[in-house]
């Protein structure tokens, strides 16, 4: 069995890309070290990030992330056992939802890039979409 956890969080007002870079950098070269794997998602200026593996590692993953200055206002979504890793191969997958894609609905590995790929479905009426729903789950 592994431990999931999902939360999202504020990116902070200073936020770029390269900051980003740098999240994931340190996610790909410490995860893999606790046996964790995950995803990373950022659109418009909010985090979600999957987290899988020993629940002692996820808990003292997000023990960190909440005081690191680059996010703010963490909220877990939800946690759970599971038999199997939804992201068995991703040490951070990352994902950069344009704002134009409200609704994404299936999330494919990609073997060939570091960024995951996506295939997604517009929903035209409804731009209002909560991005803290596990909608991919
Ligand atoms: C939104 C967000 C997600 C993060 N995800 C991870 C992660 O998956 N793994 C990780 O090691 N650090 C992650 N971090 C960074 C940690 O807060 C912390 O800076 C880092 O683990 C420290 O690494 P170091 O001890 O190698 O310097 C994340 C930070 C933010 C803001």
């Amino acid at each position: 069995m592994i431990f999931r956890l999902i939360y999202t969080s504020m990116a902070s007002a200073s936020i770029k890309e390269p900051n980003i870079q740098d999240i994931l950098k340190a996610a790909r070269a410490n995860n893999p070290n606790v046996d964790l794997t995950g995803v990373l998602l950022f659109h418009d200026d909010t985090f979600l990030q999957v987290l899988e593996g020993p629940k002692n590692a996820v808990l003292a993953l997000v023990a960190k992330i909440e005081t690191d200055p680059r996010n703010h206002g963490l909220i877990e979504i939800f946690r759970e056992e599971s038999e199997a890793r939804i992201f068995p191969d991703w040490s951070m997958a990352y994902v950069p939802i344009d704002t134009a894609l409200v609704s994404v609905r299936k999330v494919i590995e990609s073997y060939e890039s570091d960024v995951i790929q996506v295939s997604y479905g517009r929903m035209e009426d409804k731009t209002d979409v909560d991005i803290r729903k596990p909608w991919f789950l």
